[in-house]
């Protein structure tokens, strides 16, 4: 089928690749000409295990093309997807301005027949505000609306998408759910047709619930710091239980990227306008905020006191986890601002996102490799669980600092083993 995706943000080119290489004609549209042209010479605006192999690979075979030109793209489709972004208002509610926008665009050059599916995040009741927007613009409602949410992750995103757990198709029509059933139809998933309102809702509930998980076992881990006990071990119990499941249970310095803290923010606002407070959520967030603090806060007993004025400490992780070099909403910010109010000289080291925290931390010191980022360091952060820092090796780590502190923010060395080699090793809900 003919597929147009208006916006090449993350969602946005993930979809028009991965459609493409389900064998659609896919138009991917963008205003950003500077970002078409990049596409255009093969290069994926964002870092994404395996999607500029995928994109050139579809692009060569002309199923999927470039183009700022919406009418050009729209002309033939059969389904219309707006992957634009829904960024926070200050008081965390989406910003509906791009989505808008959009419709209003999409308005000028429908016709009739066509299937226009939201893929962005977007509050309850969006899609009908879509509906109206487009309906006032073109003039009639020979058109179907849809939500079709998207559940992929930054780093897994092409099998999440070719190989999805499932599909939710909200819809209004029989048009809207044949259209996307013919979408999907390559893949082998389980597909849910429901209302719009709930597939809306669902997204939030999703991404609400994931967080919720990692707060509830962070809270957990404070526990176990306490009392003695290790959450690692304590998550496999817990997680052996089917009702409970093994994932989103590690514990550490929290969550972050662009979804869980806008996506909860978000769905506060959409339970206040429905007339309800919610209760568990903004819980959810005060953990997660309160966890980097705890984290921090550990350095305090190796230096009490004016602790961190003179001291020099090596930051390993700076993306919001591993495999993406995005840096949205990281922990990493808290953390490196509060060691520098502290005095502390930070300097720090990620495998991908170095390029993007010299755009956005233009103030932090960037070393090139782990050992110079280490190199005598007072103490040392593990802020992203990137496999290059699980493999360190410990003995030229301990040579490199100057004092063997380690404060490992996502559990990914062994506390009895730092213990032999002689670090200074405080982690997450494991023992000292
Ligand atoms: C999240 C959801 O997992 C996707 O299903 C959803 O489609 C996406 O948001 C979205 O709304 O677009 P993503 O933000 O890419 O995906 O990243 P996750 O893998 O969910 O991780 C989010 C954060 O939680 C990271 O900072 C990660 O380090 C942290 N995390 C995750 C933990 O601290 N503990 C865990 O057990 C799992």
């Amino acid at each position: 089928m003919n597929v147009c995706v208006i916006g090449t943000g993350y969602v946005g080119l993930v979809s028009g690749v991965c459609f493409s290489e389900l064998g659609h004609q896919v138009y991917c549209v963008d205003h950003d000409s500077l970002k078409i042209d990049q596409l255009n010479e093969g290069i994926s605006p964002i870092y994404e295990p395996g999607l500029q192999e995928l994109m050139n690979k579809n692009r060569q075979a002309k199923r999927l093309i470039f183009t700022g030109d919406l009418q050009k793209a729209m002309a033939d489709a059969d389904a219309i997807l707006i992957a634009v972004g829904t960024p926070a208002n200050r008081d965390g509610s989406a910003n509906l301005t791009f989505i808008k926008e959009v419709a209003i665009e999409i308005g000028q050059h429908i016709r009739p027949g066509m299937t226009i599916i939201t893929k962005s995040t977007v509050p309850v009741g969006t899609n009908k505000k879509i509906k109206k927007w487009i309906t006032l613009s073109c003039g009639h409602q020979q058109f179907s609306v849809a939500s079709c949410p998207e559940f992929l992750r930054e780093g897994s995103a092409i099998k999440d998408t070719l190989h999805m757990e499932r599909a939710v198709f909200g819809v209004e029509d029989d048009l809207a759910e044949s259209v996307l059933r013919a979408l999907h139809e390559p893949i082998q998933t389980n597909i849910i047709v429901t209302t719009i309102e709930t597939a809306e809702t669902a997204k939030y509930a999703a991404n609400a619930f994931l967080a919720t998980k990692i707060s509830f076992i962070n809270e957990v881990a404070n526990v176990c710091e306490g009392v003695g006990a290790d959450v690692q071990s304590l998550a496999e119990i817990i997680g052996l239980d089917p009702r409970i499941g093994p994932s989103f249970l590690q514990a550490g310095v929290g969550y972050g990227g662009s979804c869980f803290p806008k996506d909860t923010q978000a769905f506060i606002r959409v339970a206040e306008d429905a007339g309800y407070d919610l209760q568990i959520v903004p819980a959810v967030e005060k953990v997660n905020a309160q966890q980097r603090q705890r984290l921090v806060q550990k350095l305090k007993t190796v230096y009490p006191g004016h602790y961190l004025r003179e001291k020099r400490i090596a930051i390993l992780g700076l993306a919001f986890k591993p495999n993406t070099d995005d840096m949205r909403a990281s922990p990493a910010f808290e953390v490196v601002d509060f060691l520098q109010n502290e005095g502390a000289t930070v300097i720090a080291y990620d495998p991908i996102a170095s390029a993007q925290a010299r755009r956005l931390m233009p103030e932090l010191e960037l070393a090139l490799n782990w050992q110079e980022a280490v190199d005598q360091a007072d103490a040392l952060f593990v802020l992203t669980d990137w496999e290059e820092f699980k493999a360190i090796d410990l003995g030229e780590l301990k040579r490199k600092m100057k004092k063997p502190v380690v404060i490992d923010g996502r559990n990914i060395f062994n506390p009895n083993h730092m213990k032999q080699m002689g670090f200074y090793y405080d982690s997450v809900g494991r023992e000292i």
